[in-house]
């Protein structure tokens, strides 16, 4: 049964769709079945995925309206092995068409529902804002992933992001937890980074990563060739360091397990 992480910060431009997108195929890499689901109208993470948004015949739009099924919205990313649910600015119109329907808040859990065995990890691209959209990708998931640049004005945003996720928790999706904290476009020798980092781990302890994301050329490349940098350029430090992200996330995954069955 798939585990199913929303990567969430309604912070624009923080390394969302970068860590979706290589976060998958390095999942992929350590032969994991991954399901890819793009809920941004910026349609990022389709594009960086191989596939172009401008030529759609169905989106994620259509799966929450419920004017077709997922699997045939579905699509294949050749470059990053994974399955993708492709969006793209149709997607805008979900949140006034949303507002119409019942159990609003649900759609994408229960579209997802019948295809949850067939993948070990679904990861959801959330748009930045707290809007309809994420709720979905919240009552959705098992856990969030909250991708994050170390500088002063992120933690200000974060606790907004974890007042969400804590009242989405009560509400609608009691499992719900924040499955780990993610440092993207770090940079050690900016004296800033350390001293967030540190408050960081601080307030949420082993829900840091360990695994910290480098600034990286390579990673802001790859997407305008619809490839992850596993592909592009796998000796990068950006490909090495999500590959790392994907051992360790899977590490703590079993680490979980284990503890459930003791
Ligand atoms: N580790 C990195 N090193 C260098 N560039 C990066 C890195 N991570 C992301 N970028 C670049 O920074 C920009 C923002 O990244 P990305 O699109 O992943 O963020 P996002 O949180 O999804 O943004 P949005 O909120 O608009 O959806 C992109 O141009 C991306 O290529
Ligand atoms: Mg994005």
């Amino acid at each position: 049964m798939a585990k199913v992480f929303a990567i969430a910060n309604q912070k624009g431009g923080v390394g969302k769709t970068t860590t979706c997108i290589n976060l998958a195929a390095s999942l992929v890499a350590t032969k994991r079945r991954v399901l890819l689901i793009d809920l941004d109208p910026q349609g990022n993470a389709t594009m960086g995925s191989g596939v172009d948004k401008q030529a759609l015949e169905h989106s994620i739009y259509d799966v929450l309206i419920g004017e077709c099924s997922l699997v045939d919205a579905m699509q294949f990313s050749e470059h990053g092995g994974y399955q993708l649910l492709p969006a793209n600015r149709d997607l805008t119109a979900a949140e006034v068409a949303l507002l119409e329907m019942k159990m609003k808040e649900s759609r994408l859990r229960y579209a997802l529902a019948p295809i949850r065995e067939n993948y070990d990890y679904i990861l959801i691209d959330c748009p930045p804002s707290l809007s309809m959209l994420t709720v979905n990708a919240l009552v959705a998931a098992d856990g969030v992933i909250i991708p994050m640049q170390c500088e002063y004005y992120a933690l200000e945003g974060l606790s907004d992001l974890v007042n969400t996720i804590q009242r989405i928790g009560k509400l609608l999706n009691p499992t719900l937890k924040i499955e780990g904290l993610l440092r993207t476009m770090y940079d050690p020798r900016i004296s800033l980074t350390n001293d967030v980092s540190a408050q960081l781990k601080e307030h949420f302890g082993d829900q840091l990563y360990q695994t910290v994301i480098p600034r990286n050329v390579r990673l802001a490349e790859a997407p305008s060739f619809g490839m992850p940098a596993l592909v592009y350029d796998k000796q990068s430090r950006g490909a090495i360091a999500y590959l790392a992200l994907a051992g360790e996330l899977v590490r703590r995954q079993r680490a979980n397990a284990a503890t459930v069955t003791a």
